[in-house]
């Protein structure tokens, strides 16, 4: 038999051990921080430990693992596939690694990885890729590298195509306010997988110039749509790109379905048995106020906040809004594409009983780097937004949230 090499690598392997006994020795912030991937691979986990952290807990309780609440005896790893050692009693380490050994079952030490038959590699997960790195000695190596890897393929900048065939179809992706550093980890890294791009304005457009020469990107604002409307032409598009066998993200600003005209799209792909996903953003109408320190809600000032569309004036036939019964409430009004019609929307209010000296903020271009904030009363917001040239995009805040900041 060869001789045992202490600095031989370790031979990296991936444990199926759905079903099978693993044994958690001790229950304190190791096994916290190791149960989650042993319950999430099946396991099934004894844990020994006369006491546990309030997450190991809360698992006990949730029946995810069995708990002995006393301390390590030999006969204790009968059955078991592998064995986490972690209590702070270094005489009972020993005991069980010994028994380990006995037993022939891969065992891991907290507390002395030279003694230890296993290492647990610094591991995270990615859209079904797991990633675990090993580094002999150096735990933080190890995780800064498991998280440069996880991280580039989540967001797409760590290409590493797959050989599965891609799906052709339509992901309607919210990219967020405006900062590309906005958009969901799913958003950027389906974006990162697109033939085509059919882009709004108001998607961070950073993210596009990112892309490769080889993706086709579209301005949904210049699609030609001759006798048809201009949904229907942006329709048409990605039905078209995605039955020739692309996979079309259409790229907008926000969230998909917070006036983003989203489920219009999801309905005509699905009449046409395209297949459709939808990937939510952060909408403008809560992350805006939120980045000029507005909070939509706020303890003891409002408990409610409603996001309308200004986009028709009040008293306009085509409105969906009751503005009548909207300055009845005292909680946060949020107005999207309301800039342009601010005079009649103060007035309304105003007319209708909120008070004239009600907070209001305008934000325009919010998260981007040309962010400005102007604020006012219901009174005057008209004219401020007349004064100092305020362009859409940008929201509203009416209420007395605007004022709560420090
Ligand atoms: C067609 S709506 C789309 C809303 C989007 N789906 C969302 O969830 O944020 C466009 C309006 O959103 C608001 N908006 C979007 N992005 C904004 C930003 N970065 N700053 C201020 N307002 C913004 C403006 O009121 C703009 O007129």
């Amino acid at each position: 038999m060869p001789a045992s090499q202490p600095d031989a690598p370790a031979y990296p392997v991936g444990l199926r051990l759905s079903g099978r006994r693993v044994v958690v020795l001790g229950g304190g912030q190791v096994a916290q921080r190791r149960l989650p991937g042993l319950l999430a691979a099946g396991a099934d986990v004894l844990l020994v430990s006369s006491s546990a952290t309030p997450a190991v807990q809360a698992m006990a309780d949730a029946g995810e693992l069995a708990w002995e609440r006393r301390r390590y005896r030999a006969g204790d790893l009968e059955g078991a596939w592998y064995v986490l050692v972690a209590t702070d009693d270094p005489r009972a380490n020993e005991a069980a690694s010994a028994e380990a050994e006995e037993r022939r079952i891969w065992c891991v030490r907290s507390d002395d990885a030279d003694a230890a038959t296993a290492w647990t590699p610094a591991t995270g997960r990615s859209e079904g890729v797991t990633v675990a790195v090993l580094t002999g000695r150096d735990p933080r190596r190890s995780a800064a590298v498991r998280d440069a890897v996880v991280e580039g393929l989540r967001d797409g900048t760590l290409a590493a195509p797959h050989r599965r065939a891609r799906t052709p179809g339509v992901a309607l992706v919210g990219g967020g306010p405006g900062d590309p550093d906005l958009i969901t980890v799913r958003g950027r890294r389906l974006l990162a997988e697109a033939d085509v791009v059919i882009a709004d304005r108001l998607a961070p457009r950073e993210l596009l110039d990112e892309l490769p020469p080889s993706v086709q990107v579209i301005d949904a604002a210049k699609i030609p749509y001759g006798r048809a409307m201009a949904q229907e032409a942006i329709n048409a598009a990605l039905i078209e790109h995605a039955k020739a066998g692309r996979f079309v993200v259409r790229y907008k600003g926000g969230d998909p379905f917070v006036f983003g005209r989203g489920m219009e799209e999801a309905i005509a792909c699905a009449e046409a048995g395209v297949p459709c996903t939808v990937v939510p953003g952060i909408s403008s109408s809560i992350s805006v106020p939120g980045a000029v320190g507005i909070p939509v809600t706020h303890r003891g000032v409002a408990h409610e906040f409603t996001v309308v569309s200004g986009h028709v004036a009040p008293g306009d036939s085509r409105s969906l809004v009751d503005w009548r019964s909207l300055a009845r409430l005292r909680g946060t009004l949020v107005v999207l594409m309301g800039v342009e019609r601010v005079r009649e929307i103060a007035a309304a209010l105003v007319e209708y009983g909120r008070p004239g000296d009600t907070p209001v903020a305008v934000v325009q271009e919010g998260t981007t780097a040309a962010q400005r904030r102007v604020d006012a009363t219901l009174e005057t917001v008209a004219e401020a937004v007349r004064a100092e040239g305020v362009r859409p995009p940008a929201v509203i805040v009416v209420g007395e949230v605007v004022a709560v900041g420090p």
